[in-house]
């Protein structure tokens, strides 16, 4: 059942005013159509399906333990929770870490930035600055004032573009109208040396293979797994990249073509859908020139995430053993010199698995990388575990204990997380902090109950 909660409506209610105000000063031609946009908009306030990704997959919680994503991951839902959702999600905690975490929630965030200065952003803290995010993705994301030019507001991206050599200004419309999705549905990582500042690690380009070698060069870990100590990169939402390279992408099929398909506002004008979904939504306007049957595309999307599935829960089993063996080679004090082939080779194959696995709808926008990236990491995860079986055999005194991942509870007793107690945390800094303070999160308990 869907439920449309206090906090939402907030929201909404926030963007239908500076809709209102925008359409005034805008020439009558235009008024009706930003009307309609602005509803469309604000209704993806509706989309409040997820599912708990840690529940549906325990294996996560190990292979990320001690990341933070061990915590809580849900399935991305409409852009108007985006601020509720990463304010109640256990990964913030109580609120110390880096304001970066804002950066993708909102124009909040862009405005800070303008005014601070990226670094002046990033080492101000996640409570610090969370009564300044008073609008969930919004207009000002994508929209300059006034006559509603495409715009990236935030300058890691504008860098990002730039790297790859697609600067903005450059692009035609259509590119630019994905660049606005691909501010925030990207990879990232937060860069150490700069007070934790959001960075696109495109140096060399936004290939696995290419971003690996730019952190790899930079001896860069997001985290190091307190279980077999490999140092870790995490791999975050990169649809931008993956669909980049897929055929869609040449044909100048972007996505805006899939997410926001244009309509017909009551006057017959046409507009681009706001309510940007997961649902396939005008499979007639936008896809039958080039597909005939809708049954047969979604059968083939439908196949694509089954194979992808499949490849996936392989990996993820590989490494899971993994970096239990290693565990048991470092609690048996084997040097970690002796264990650095091993553990990269973790670290490699994990980063493949979560670039293909951690980008939402892979098995629509670009499946045979999806495959190609899991073949190459399963490759990679089995030659982690035959250069452990080695060390196994030299240092009989290590012994293997593989978890018991049989349900989200159980993987959090193996890697001893306290859900009860991380929750009852939240639930204290919500109540002192945030409840009636913070404008777009007013009542967030019903919004995490969902
Ligand atoms: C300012 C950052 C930002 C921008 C810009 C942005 N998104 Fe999102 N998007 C998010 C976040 C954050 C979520 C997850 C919200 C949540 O789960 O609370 C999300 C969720 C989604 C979802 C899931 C929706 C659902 O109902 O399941 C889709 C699809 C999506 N975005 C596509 C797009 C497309 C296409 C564009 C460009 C037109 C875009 N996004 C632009 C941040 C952004
Ligand atoms: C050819 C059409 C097409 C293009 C182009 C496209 N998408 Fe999608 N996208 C889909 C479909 C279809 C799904 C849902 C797959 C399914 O039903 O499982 C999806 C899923 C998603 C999801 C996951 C939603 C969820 O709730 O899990 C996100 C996020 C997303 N797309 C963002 C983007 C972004 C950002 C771009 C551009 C960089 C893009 N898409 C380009 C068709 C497209
Ligand atoms: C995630 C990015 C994004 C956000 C947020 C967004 N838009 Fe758009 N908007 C677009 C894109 C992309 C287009 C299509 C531009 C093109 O190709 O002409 C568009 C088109 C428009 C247009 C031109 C008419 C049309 O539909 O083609 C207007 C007006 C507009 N948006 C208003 C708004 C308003 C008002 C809001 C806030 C309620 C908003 N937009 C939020 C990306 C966004
Ligand atoms: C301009 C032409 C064009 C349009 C418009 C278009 N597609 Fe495609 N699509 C293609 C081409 C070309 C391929 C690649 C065919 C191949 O490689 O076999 C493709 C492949 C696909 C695939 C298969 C991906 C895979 O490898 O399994 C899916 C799914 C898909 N399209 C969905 C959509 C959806 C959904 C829309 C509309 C929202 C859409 N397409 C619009 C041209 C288009």
């Amino acid at each position: 059942m869907k439920r449309v909660n206090f906090s939402t409506l907030m929201a909404a209610s926030a963007l239908l005013i500076t809709g209102a105000v925008q359409a005034s000063s805008e020439p009558a031609k235009l008024t009706q159509a930003v009307d309609a946009i602005t509803a469309s908009w604000s209704s993806t306030e509706t989309n409040l399906e997820r599912h708990d990704l840690l529940a549906e997959r325990p294996a996560l919680i190990w292979l990320w333990a001690g990341s933070g994503y061990d915590k809580q991951f849900n399935s991305p839902r409409g852009h108007q929770l985006a601020v509720s959702d990463v304010t109640t999600i256990l990964r913030t905690g109580s609120g110390e870490k880096s304001a970066s975490c804002w950066t993708c929630k909102g124009p909040g965030s862009a405005k800070l930035i303008d005014e601070l200065g990226e670094n002046g952003f990033a080492s101000r803290s996640f409570a610090e600055v969370g009564s300044d995010m008073t609008v969930s993705v919004g207009c000002k994301d994508c929209h300059a004032e006034g006559d509603y030019a495409l715009q990236l507001p935030r300058p890691h991206a504008q860098k990002a573009m730039a790297k790859i050599h697609m600067p903005f200004a450059e692009q035609n419309k259509r590119m630019q109208g994905a660049q606005t999705c691909g501010q925030c549905h990207v990879t990232y990582y937060f860069q150490p040396e700069q007070a934790n500042r959001v960075n696109i690690p495109w140096i060399f380009g936004s290939s696995a293979d290419l971003i690996e070698k730019y952190y790899d060069t930079r001896q860069f870990y997001d985290w190091i797994h307190p279980i077999s100590g490999a140092p870790m990169v995490k791999a975050r939402h990169p649809e931008f990249e993956h669909w980049s390279r897929s055929a869609h992408a040449e044909l100048g099929v972007t996505c805006i073509t899939c997410h926001m398909p244009e309509q017909k506002d009551a006057n017959g004008r046409a507009f681009h859908d706001h309510n940007v979904s997961h649902t396939w939504q005008n499979f007639d306007g936008a896809c039958s020139g080039c597909h005939d049957s809708e049954t047969q595309l979604k059968q083939q999307v439908a196949n694509r995430k089954q194979q992808i599935n499949q490849a996936r829960t392989e990996v993820e089993a590989l490494l899971v053993k993994a970096h239990a063996e290693a565990g048991a080679l470092t609690e048996a004090r084997v040097s970690f010199s002796e264990m650095g082939a091993a553990l990269m080779d973790i670290r490699h194959a994990q980063w493949r698995w979560d670039f293909a696995t951690s980008s939402h709808g892979v098995h629509a926008h670009n499946p045979k990388e999806g495959l190609e990236l899991l073949a190459v990491a399963k490759r990679q995860a089995t030659m982690a575990r035959a250069r452990l079986e080695v060390l196994l055999d030299k240092y009989p005194d290590a012994k293997v204990v593989y978890p018991d991942l049989s349900s989200k509870a159980a993987a959090h007793k193996a890697i001893g997380f306290d859900e009860a107690k991380a929750q009852a945390q939240k639930e204290a800094f919500l109540a002192e902090k945030v409840k009636g303070k913070w404008p777009s999160v007013t009542s967030l308990s019903q919004s995490q109950s969902q």
